[in-house]
């Protein structure tokens, strides 16, 4: 016997959104139901890009159809929903960028190429900057590689409420990766103008509530990733992690000058991976060579924000999810609390301006 339309939305009835404890189907969330033999493929709009639920929504979408006797094969495609539908589930619609609308400052850490130390600089300033009495948040804007999440040592995903993300807290800051995106195991693929209109709509959703800073760990590279969130943000600045080699130079000029020809403000530089000193003794080695983060900032007329020497304790903290600026005694914590001054004074002028 065939399959009918009214049979596979009778199992959907069943589903509920985790979160609304309403039906899918009565939350309006089933946008199309495609019935091919013993194949049936179901289209459900989330309520916001990077629902966290979606990976259950789906499992629970799949069961219910793949339990209707005779259904072989169940393909569950995810969208999201319209501002207008959204409007009718939550009672009214947030409005663009709503979540970041007590945020005082963004400040946003990129980097000509990976691995250079974005991610650890943007963690450690996010915690020295709380440790200085700020409220602070961090967005993991680094879709290609979210580290922030494993750097913090958090595992949970994130909720929603209202509509809303509520972003997860760790040590006393809040953060919100944009791995969230992503379903499980799902390879991401992030191009064209979808993207651009997924991940504002991602940023607006967040509920930041009231943050002194926020800071954006970018993606790394001068092309498009970065430039597009540093567009949507509504930014102070851009500070730009280096490290001393020359190579590594010239994609620190072509970061500011991306920077710059779209009028996003660059703070300054962090020379990262700086000079190490040997244990024990006042010594002090150029691994990478000396100096050119001040060759650049002189150049360019930017202050360096920090020198961050190599410390195998950075390293260790990031892969143990527990900063390094979290230990009193490190070296490495000073440098991180000058730099947090050094951007909050630089923010509050930029600010004034
Ligand atoms: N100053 C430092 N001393 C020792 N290890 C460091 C230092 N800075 C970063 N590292 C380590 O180097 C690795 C790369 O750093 P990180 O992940 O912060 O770079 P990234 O620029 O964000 O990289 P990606 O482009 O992959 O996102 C990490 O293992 C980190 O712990
Ligand atoms: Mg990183």
């Amino acid at each position: 016997m065939a399959i009918s339309k009214e049979q596979v939305l009778q199992a959907l009835k069943k589903v509920k959104d985790p979160e609304l404890h309403k039906s899918l189907v009565d939350l309006g969330m089933i946008q199309d139901i495609e019935i091919a033999g013993d194949a049936v493929r179901v289209t459900v709009a989330l309520t916001m890009a990077g629902c966290p639920l979606k990976d259950q929504i789906k499992r629970d979408v799949k069961e219910a159809v793949g339990g209707i006797p005779g259904i072989k094969e169940v393909r569950v495609v995810l969208t999201t929903m319209t501002s207008e539908q959204r409007a009718k589930i939550f009672g009214r619609e947030p409005s663009e960028m709503e979540g970041m609308k007590k945020v005082k400052h963004v400040v946003a850490v990129a980097s000509g190429k990976g691995g250079v130390g974005k991610s650890t600089v943007s963690v450690n300033l996010a915690l020295a900057l709380s440790k200085k009495g700020f409220n602070v948040g961090i967005l993991d804007a680094d879709m290609h590689g979210p580290d922030i999440p494993i750097m913090l040592g958090i595992k949970e995903r994130p909720v929603g409420k209202g509509g809303m993300l509520m972003p997860l807290e760790k040590y006393g800051i809040k953060m919100m990766s944009t791995g969230t995106l992503a379903g499980e195991g799902t390879p991401i693929v992030w191009r064209g103008p979808l993207v651009n209109k997924a991940i504002k709509e991602f940023l607006g959703h967040v509920d930041w509530g009231s943050l002194d800073f926020l800071i954006v760990d970018l993606p790394p590279g001068t092309g498009d990733a970065p430039l597009t969130l540093a567009q949507a943000i509504p930014l102070a600045g851009v500070i730009i992690v280096t490290t001393p080699q020359k190579v590594a130079l010239s994609d620190v000029r072509r970061s500011i000058a991306l920077f710059n020809s779209h009028d996003i403000p660059v703070l300054g530089i962090v020379e990262n991976m700086s000079f190490f000193r040997i244990p024990g003794g006042d010594e002090v080695v150029d691994i990478f060579g000396s100096g050119g983060g001040d060759k650049i900032a002189k150049a360019f007329k930017l202050p360096v924000l920090a020198k961050v020497p190599i410390d195998p304790d950075i390293r260790k903290g990031g892969d143990e999810g527990r900063p390094v600026v979290l230990d009193e005694k490190s070296e490495v914590t000073k440098v991180f609390l000058d730099m947090a001054e050094r951007v909050a004074e630089l923010a509050d002028q930029k600010n004034n301006e």
